[in-house]
């Protein structure tokens, strides 16, 4: 039986082994996907020697993600540009592979809630520059937007991650969002701002273009003011839980070999669980 988990610290929030159960489930496929919570002092050790963990590839939440990459034989694209992992397998000869997944999540569920989106990729504006915008500023370069701005309360911190991106992402101040919007195509919240528990994201959308599409990584609540405010200005709107739900493809296609798909009634089923927590 082919044992997979999410690991991190703590796992007991985490929704992906809801995700993956639904795959196994519902196509048939023998397997299992648990939790492992790995202690911090345990995480070098646990992803150095993974073949011996009885698992053949898991899932990396915080803290590890940084710690299990360094732990990898090889790394894709997205994992190496990133500079962190989310995804691990084993394969045959027992060496481990790292993958990140969650800019193709970003952009699968994109193209699934706002197909063309990226026809004419122009500019587009990253709130926040932390972990999520790392990810994401990387998936709108590799779809060709640019310039991708990227604005963040401590100016510092997008300042440092504009300049490992390149010229094609620049640091901005939130003062100047006002005219960024204005030449935005796309417009995306990473920050932490407008979940649950979280202080409001207050903007005026006002300046932005009635074709620019608006997305929050935030999923809780599902529409949150940003999208509420996007969506009665005419903007087309994608709401955080897909970019969860599409994370989690590639990792299930690695482990079980089946391409599953983001349906309704998974999404229904994750939305229901987060209704019952909030
Ligand atoms: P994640 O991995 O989900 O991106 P993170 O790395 O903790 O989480 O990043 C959180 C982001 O939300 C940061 O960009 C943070 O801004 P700072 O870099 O200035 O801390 C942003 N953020 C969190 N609380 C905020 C607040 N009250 N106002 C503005 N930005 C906030």
């Amino acid at each position: 039986m082919r044992k997979v988990a999410i690991t991190g610290w703590p796992v007991s929030h985490s929704r992906s082994p809801m995700i993956h159960g639904y795959w196994l489930k519902s196509l048939g496929v023998e397997g299992v996907y648990d939790r492992q919570a790995v202690a911090p002092e345990d995480a070098d050790l646990f992803y150095r020697d993974f073949a011996s963990s009885g698992l053949v590839g898991c899932n990396v939440t915080v803290p590890h993600k940084e710690t299990a990459l360094r732990a990898c034989e090889t790394l894709d694209d997205a994992a190496r540009a990133i500079g962190a992992v989310n995804t691990l397998w084993l394969d045959g000869a027992g060496r481990l592979h790292g993958a990140n997944t969650d800019a193709a999540g970003f952009l699968g569920s994109l193209d699934q809630s706002a197909p063309g989106w990226d026809e004419k990729p122009g500019a587009a504006v990253v709130l926040g520059a932390g972990g999520a915008a790392r990810a994401i500023v990387w998936g709108l370069l590799q779809r060709g937007f640019k310039p991708v701005h990227i604005v963040n309360r401590t100016f510092e911190k997008a300042e440092k991650l504009a300049s490992y991106f390149g010229s094609d992402s620049i640091a901005q101040k939130w003062e100047d969002l006002g005219d960024l919007l204005g030449k935005a195509d796309i417009l995306v919240n990473t920050t932490s701002l407008g979940m649950e528990g979280q202080p409001a994201l207050d903007i005026d959308l006002s300046p932005l273009p009635d074709t620019a599409v608006v997305m929050d990584a935030v999923y809780v609540p599902l529409e949150t003011g940003l999208l509420k405010q996007a969506r009665a200005r005419g903007n087309r709107t994608v709401d955080g839980l897909g970019m969860l739900l599409h994370q989690a493809v590639p990792g299930f296609e690695k482990w079980f070999g089946v391409r599953p798909d983001v349906t309704p009634e998974l999404r229904a089923l994750v939305v229901a669980d987060l209704e019952k927590k909030s």
